[in-house]
């Protein structure tokens, strides 16, 4: 049997499908676009593909994503454009800001603030909360230094977790500097793990020189004890870094945002610059993020654009649906069906085709069976789609010109002329309030 891809997941229509439900996603979604227009977010969707560079520049050659988890693809013919391979997006803000400076967004009234959701693709090993191909809800601010906006791009997360029921979050957050002050930093930590390093594992031993920060948030050796007395970032910030993050904390403060100033805190990817933060949900365990994110001043620069500092953060949102699914919490059910048609042998089919297509060119939803079943099956199928009327129209009342409307809620029934005109207006009358 052909099977879907390790790592990736269907979509499906149905709520025993738990976080898989379509229905779910979709009531996810419009929570996304909601509170992201609300906030004064404009969407702005990227390619999935990108060609490779852009991701080895922008997320970091030294990065696990960029050494192991990339997808890239070999057009057919060789090579993709300019010489270069395409890779599958393993995540937005490398393509959003290639957008951005693409597409002259800098000559908009700034700050730029955009937002976008789809899939992303990482070939890591799957587990759970670990896909290959998974969905992030991403968020990018363009042009603004303000710690203030810092708070925004964290706060709107929490909001949108509270909006849809889910509390207890914690939120990790640290400063991890500027081209000022890391150079100096980096140097202090290499010093301090250098006497270990026949001790330490050898992904540790790779980053010592490439990318020091990353030892402090080796899971291998967490617990070994140059870990413990590693000096911290925050402790080496300039005072330019040092008072935006001070800013930045009386921000959350006021916003009654409950953190934790979490030196381990460094993040995978190369681009941030002072801020950085992930949120986590006891519930998916210590180990894995809900959402993460922070500041990448340098990031439009280095891909070739003018100085502008950005901010953002991106939710994971199968680890959002899972969270929600074992803390027990429901979405906003899809809406029903308003009618369902129930018509028993061919003569009352085609008599009830008509109507069940005006209904429709109305706005009504609708739906009919095309089985030939019997009317218990009928109802059975009408009321696991949720409709709220079932119209039965049998032999009899084909013969008078009327069909019997069921309310499913109610329990009651009664004839109404067997016109698209009729079922409407009483629809209309038992629906209103
Ligand atoms: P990230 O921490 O790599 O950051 O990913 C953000 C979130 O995406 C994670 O917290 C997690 O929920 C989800 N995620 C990542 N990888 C997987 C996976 N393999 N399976 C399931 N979920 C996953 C970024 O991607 C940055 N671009 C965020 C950002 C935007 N920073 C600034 N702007």
């Amino acid at each position: 049997m052909l099977r879907a891809p390790r790592g990736t997941n269907d979509i499906l229509p149905g709520a025993q499908f738990r976080w898989q439900d379509s229905a779910r996603w979709q009531a996810l979604e419009e929570a996304i676009r909601r509170i992201s227009l609300q906030y004064g977010y404009q969407e702005l969707r990227p390619p999935v593909f990108e060609q490779t560079e852009l991701f080895a520049r922008g997320v970091g050659e030294s990065t696990d994503i960029v050494q192991k988890e990339m997808f890239t693809l070999m057009p057919r013919g060789g090579e993709g454009e300019e010489g270069s391979t395409l890779t599958l997006r393993p995540e937005f803000t490398a393509g959003m800001v290639r957008a951005y400076i693409e597409n002259g967004l800098h000559n908009l009234p700034q700050p730029v603030k955009v937002f976008t959701y789809g899939p992303a693709f990482r070939a890591e090993r799957p587990q759970k909360g670990r896909f290959r191909q998974f969905h992030q809800w991403d968020v990018e601010v363009f042009g603004a230094q303000d710690p203030a906006v810092d708070a925004e791009v964290i706060e709107i997360g929490i909001a949108l977790a509270r909006r849809l029921g889910l509390e207890g979050l914690e939120v990790s957050l640290n400063s991890i500097g500027c081209p000022a002050c890391r150079p100096a930093y980096r140097e202090r930590l290499r010093a301090h793990f250098r006497p270990y390093l026949s001790e330490l594992c050898p992904d540790c031993n790779r980053r010592i020189d490439q990318n020091p920060l990353r030892l402090l948030d080796c899971k291998v050796d967490a617990d070994h004890p140059a870990m413990r007395t590693a000096p911290t970032t925050v402790e080496h910030l300039c005072d330019e870094c040092r008072q935006h993050f001070a800013a930045l904390q009386d921000h959350l403060r006021a916003l009654g945002i409950p953190y934790r100033v979490d030196p381990k805190i460094v993040r995978g990817l190369d681009y941030y610059t002072k801020t950085v933060f992930e949120v986590l949900h006891p519930q998916l365990g210590a180990q894995s993020a809900l959402w993460g994110g922070g500041r990448y001043d340098g990031l439009v620069e280095h891909l070739g654009g003018k100085p502008t500092p950005g901010v953002g953060f991106a939710m994971g949102m199968e680890r959002m649906l899972m969270v929600l699914d074992e803390m027990g919490i429901p979405l906003p059910p899809p809406p029903r069906q308003d009618l369902f048609f129930a018509a028993l042998g061919e003569a009352a089919r085609r008599a009830a085709l008509p109507v069940v297509y005006a209904l429709r060119r109305q706005g009504l939803a609708v739906d009919l069976d095309y089985l030939g079943r019997s009317l218990k099956a009928q109802m059975k199928y009408a009321g696991r789609l949720g409709a709220r009327f079932v119209a039965i129209l049998g032999e009899s009342e084909l013969e008078r010109g009327v069909v019997v409307l069921r309310d499913m809620d109610q329990g009651q029934q009664r004839e109404v002329p067997l016109t698209a005109e009729a079922l409407a207006q009483a629809l209309a009358e038992a629906m209103r309030p």
